[in-house]
């Protein structure tokens, strides 16, 4: 079974190449360059005949895909990104896509070009990968996090509007709130945008999850409800270009300053220069901007994945509908689905209700993971990470969120999972746990 590249709980199935979680410390007793990764060379290598959460699919097509560029004259900044661009953008109605060389990047760029800056507060969930979070720090402005919903675990609308009624009143309104669609079904975006217009918000859709689903009918990136919508394009996510993110928005001006913002801050425009081109050769850098770009070699990839998109999602809906029958009577919570959304269904998650005892969830997990199941928890809230806590969040202020992290588990969740491999997991999932049998 190939190698796969998955986040978040990494102790028991290691789950990063230690090459690429190198830290480049130098090891003072040795004296020599020692690289010190964070995985162990003990954890490696992976075990291959795990049953990953989360796994590409790649066709033949798409490594012609990726050959082609090889062959031709760019490697980078060809054809190939705006191609993409323009297929992710038509697919979803959007008018405008900047692809970057990861989600995090592309929220990185999202938040500067809405302004988010020093003395500025940005509000997400704190059930999300952190980069939902760290791309407002980046930006030099606070963070702060509205409590989930307790049955769609995304962004609680209700927690959201209390939240902006006393923020209101003290006056530390937020800039930008980053809904974030997890596990690739949409949050309440009609109500988000109702706030965002009472309150004068700006928005900022993480649907790093969702590319594929829909709200209220319309397929999510096409900005209806928001400002930007961001998308990944990680290896388990719906579809991948290794690494990649993409920026949807309907506002030429954000689309061209994220654009702009991915390398460097450098235009080309003559009408956005302080005086006329010296020349042909001319540019002109009128901003801090970086180097987000992506290369043609991924957006290749991505322009041959999206042409089965629809196929992928399909799938995926198949297995989580296996899924509902097979966990039917259990104890265990099977996800719901808000009836104005289709799920990009990235994830599958179960929650082992707590009422089945404190240690239920820890064991049931280890007894995947040990059965040869690579389960995973999304997420650790982000309060929670040491590099937040130490900013003074209070995990009292966040209840369905902490009920939710010692309740939750990703199940594998990808296009190519087999009916045997999901009753595998099924079974190790129903079996008895530790001292007494549960189900
Ligand atoms: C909700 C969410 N936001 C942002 C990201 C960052 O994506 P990327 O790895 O493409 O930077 C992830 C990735 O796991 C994610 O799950």
């Amino acid at each position: 079974m190939p190698l796969t590249a998955s986040r978040g709980v990494g102790r028991v199935l290691p789950t990063i190449a230690p090459n690429i979680l190198n830290t480049g410390e130098r090891s003072s007793d040795q004296g020599a360059l020692h690289f010190a990764p964070y995985v162990t060379m003990k954890e490696w290598p992976f075990d291959m005949s795990m049953i990953p959460y989360g796994r590409q699919n790649i066709s033949e097509q798409d490594i012609e895909s990726v050959v082609e560029v090889l062959r031709s004259d760019f490697l980078t900044q060809g054809p190939k990104v705006p191609e993409f661009e323009k297929a992710v953008a038509t697919y979803c109605g959007a008018a405008y896509a900047v692809a970057a060389n990861s989600a995090t990047s592309a929220l990185h760029i999202a938040c500067a070009a809405l302004g988010v800056g020093v003395g500025d507060r940005v509000w997400t969930s704190p059930i999300t990968f952190v980069a939902s979070a760290n791309c407002a720090l980046y930006c030099g402005a606070t963070v702060d996090f509205v409590d989930i919903d307790a049955r769609t675990y995304n962004m609680s609308v209700g927690c959201l509007s209390e939240k902006l009624k006393e923020a209101s009143k003290a006056g530390v309104l937020p800039k930008v709130v980053i809904p974030v669609h997890l596990a690739g079904q949409s949050c309440e975006m009609a109500a988000i945008a109702e706030l965002s217009k009472q309150y004068g918000f700006r928005i900022i859709e993480d649907a790093s999850h969702a590319i594929g689903g829909t709200y209220a009918g319309k397929k999510i990136g096409g900005c209806q409800y928001s400002d930007i919508t961001v998308f990944s394009f990680h290896p388990v996510k719906v579809v991948t270009t290794g690494e990649g993110g993409m920026a949807l928005t309907n506002d030429p001006d954000l689309g061209k300053r994220m654009a702009r913002l991915r390398s460097h801050g450098i235009t080309r425009y003559p009408a956005e220069m302080t005086h006329a081109p010296d020349g042909p050769w001319y540019y002109q850098q009128i901003e801090l901007g970086f180097n987000y770009r992506i290369t043609d070699l991924q957006a290749a990839l991505g322009v041959s994945q999206m042409r089965r998109i629809d196929e992928f999602v399909e799938r995926r809906h198949i297995i989580a509908r296996r899924y509902d029958q097979l966990l039917e009577g259990s104890d265990y919570i099977v996800p719901w689905q808000h009836p104005e959304t289709y799920s990009g269904q990235h994830l599958y998650i179960v929650r082992v209700p707590r009422r089945l005892g404190a240690a239920r969830h820890q064991m049931v997990f280890e007894n995947l993971r040990s059965g040869g199941v690579g389960v995973n928890l999304h997420y650790i809230p982000v309060y929670r990470q040491p590099y937040y806590e130490a900013m003074g969040f209070k995990r009292d202020d966040f209840p369905n969120s902490e009920s939710y992290y010692d309740e939750a588990i990703s199940l594998p969740m990808f296009p190519d999972l087999t009916e045997d491999q999901q009753t595998e997991v099924v079974r190790l999932l129903k079996a008895p746990t530790g001292y007494q049998t549960l189900f």
